[in-house]
């Protein structure tokens, strides 16, 4: 665990020199590295390190609320607040044999988030480097309330590309899609793979559980699989909502995706004592070892 502008981050390394580190505040993935150093993960160079707010880049914990589905802030509470070590499993597996290496946080809401989420939950989430490098979110969340509540959530993705114009998304061709750019309207996705040529903020609903999002440039692909979350967002600001993000570059559009694996459309719902599990594992390839890409 090291210190980073005050915040506690924990490190994974995997024997072939992958890494990944995990920020104490917001549970977020702030740097994911393959075994030859290279970031995995957009972060903006604007980005700022401090709390309360999150870190532009990464993998963020949106929840309780997907953007502003609820009465929530953005995005809701979780990215924002500091986690704790979960004692429950030890932090970190350090056994070299062992095929990954994994830290576990937690998060409980505090007095100030119960007045305005008035629901006791436990948010575990478990973060693993693999033997190859393949970085795994899991998170767990219960309900220890004594009524149900619903919530929606994501892993919001800051995946790192060489030029935007260069990608393209496979798995999510022909799936409905709600639009944020005209007020969530339904459209169903035409034509192939999804390419990028101007603003895009959508929910793909109801999506397979293997997206690749391809870097012809990079000849790299990531390939994001998923469970418990039915719904892929897909956003990059382009160029005019760059401007007006403070800790984002005007052209850094260029260089990152958003795809996160979620649960948008439809709330999930626990009753008391329930537990909800949701699952991203993320592996970068070269283009060489795709199949026909
Ligand atoms: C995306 C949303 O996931 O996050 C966008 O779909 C939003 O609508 C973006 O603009 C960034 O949100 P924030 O709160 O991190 O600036």
């Amino acid at each position: 665990v090291r210190d980073w502008n005050g915040v506690a981050q924990v490190v994974l390394r995997s024997p072939k020199g992958a890494s990944a580190r995990v920020s104490l505040h917001g549970g977020q993935v702030v740097s994911w590295r393959n075994d030859h150093g290279e970031e995995l993960l957009f972060t903006s160079s604007k980005a700022i390190f401090k709390p309360p707010n999150a870190m532009r880049g990464g993998i963020q914990m949106c929840f309780p609320q997907f953007g502003y589905s609820g009465t929530l802030e953005r995005h809701g509470f979780a990215r924002n607040r500091i986690w704790a070590l979960d004692d429950e499993h030890p932090p970190i597996n350090h056994n070299d044999n062992a095929s990954k290496v994994s830290v576990d946080l937690i998060l409980k809401p505090s007095e100030d988030d119960l007045k305005c989420w008035p629901h006791c939950f436990e948010f575990r989430l478990r973060v693993s480097l693999s033997k190859v490098g393949d970085l795994s979110l899991i998170s767990r969340i219960r309900n220890v309330n004594g009524k149900p509540f619903s919530f929606s959530f994501a892993y919001h993705t800051y995946l790192s590309v060489s030029d935007i114009s260069e990608v393209r998304i496979e798995g999510l061709e022909t799936l409905d899609y709600l639009d944020n750019l005209s007020h969530k309207e339904r459209f169903t996705e035409q034509g192939d793979a999804i390419t990028f040529e101007s603003e895009v903020d959508r929910v793909y609903v109801s999506s397979p559980n293997v997206v690749a999002v391809l870097d012809h440039e990079k000849k790299q692909s990531f390939v994001i699989k998923k469970e418990g979350l039915p719904d892929v967002v897909v956003w990059n600001p382009w160029e005019k909502k760059s401007k007006t993000m403070v800790d984002f570059g005007d052209e850094e559009y260029k260089q990152m995706l958003c795809v996160d694996a979620a649960a948008v459309e439809r709330a999930i719902t626990l009753k008391p004592g329930e537990e909800w599990t949701g699952k991203l594992e993320l592996s970068a390839v070269s283009s060489t070892n795709c199949s026909d890409h």
